[in-house]
């Protein structure tokens, strides 16, 4: 049967980086995030026995073979839980650039499980779908529940996300500032491992789990200074772990830095305004919709960006009409 699915980003305010399990992708820490209605995945999967082998592509981008790889073996587990030997063609395609920091791997893993599960009609809960979604890419595990997202770090079991309020709870934006749509030089996977080997890994997770009730707390009271002022200091604690690894891994480019420090002085100037990055040197600005205009207007000076993504909080990843192919 074929099926389609459509499911978006995450960002974080506090984020997972380091597993405490390799294999299972568990987390060494819970996170918290915000679903992006424009950065969003659709993928349709067809399960039918004209198919000798699995297909993958992805639409107007190159895939590897070890991408290829992952996706079967993510159609592999989805395969044992319904019992069946069939072999699927799989398109997918991203609204936003591939790995430039803005976890497509997430959205295209999510959008995967969900389109996957319901062509094999598998009847899962959310929450299996969020467990099975973190196997094939840790943060995808965010991009089944709707608006707000906590993962609880967890165990096998119980290590998946949930929505803590829905996209239409607060009118908060993420405009997504892109500098390059290059390929990030060390993926997110080699990344988590190579984190152990920062001295600052453990003082980092301490931080992150400490932090994790002040920024729930943030949210149930919409107080969006504590909020942006977490998601600042849970990105550099995460950027000084991965320019500590051993090698060191720099996301960041020179524009990176500069904008950073744009945002310090547009705040001191009045504006409401964050900034937290992934892994990558594109940078997520957080405000509130009153202040969107002010802040787009102030980018007018910023040098080198390409593109800009404004983006609101998300639905559920979910079942669409529309097959790729
Ligand atoms: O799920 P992964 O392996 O792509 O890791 C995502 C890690 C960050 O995007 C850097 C942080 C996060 O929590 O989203």
């Amino acid at each position: 049967m074929k099926k389609t699915a459509k499911a978006f980003a995450t960002i974080a305010f506090i984020k997972y980086w380091g597993k405490k399990n390799e294999a299972l992708r568990l987390p060494q820490n819970s996170s918290i995030s915000m679903s992006l209605d424009r950065c969003f995945s659709i993928t349709t999967v067809d399960f039918d026995n004209r198919y000798k082998k699995d297909y993958f592509s992805l639409e107007n981008e190159m895939v590897s073979s070890k991408e290829i790889d992952r996706v079967i073996k993510h159609l592999d587990r989805i395969r044992n839980i319904a019992k069946v030997k069939l072999c699927a063609k799989v398109v997918s395609k991203n609204s936003f650039p591939k790995s430039t920091g803005a976890a497509s791997s997430a959205s295209g893993f999510a959008a995967l499980t969900v389109a996957a599960a319901a062509a094999l009609n598998l009847k899962l809960a959310e929450k299996d779908l969020s467990i099975l979604a973190r196997l094939a890419s840790g943060s995808a595990c965010r991009s089944i529940p709707e608006g707000f997202q906590i993962w609880q770090a967890g165990n096998n079991n119980n290590s998946y996300a949930y929505s803590l309020h829905p996209a239409n709870y607060w009118d908060l934006l993420d405009i997504l500032v892109i500098f390059t749509k290059e390929i990030k030089p060390v993926g997110s996977t080699e990344g988590h491992a190579l984190s152990r080997k920062s001295p600052f890994y453990l003082s980092r997770i301490k931080q992150a789990t400490d932090l994790i009730p002040q920024t729930v707390k943030a949210l149930v009271n919409k107080d969006f200074a504590t909020l942006g002022q977490i998601s600042e200091q849970d990105c550099l604690a995460m950027h000084a772990v991965m320019m500590t690894s051993q090698p060191p891994i720099i996301y960041w480019t020179g524009y990176t830095v500069d904008l950073i420090r744009k945002v310090y002085f547009w705040r001191q100037s009045g504006i409401p305004v964050y900034f937290t990055i992934d892994a990558g040197p594109n940078v997520h600005l957080l405000c509130q919709s009153t202040d969107k205009e002010k802040v787009l207007n102030n980018l007018k000076s910023v040098k080198s960006i390409v593109d800009i993504i404004i983006n609101k909080p998300a639905p559920e990843a979910h079942l669409i009409n529309n097959h790729l192919f």
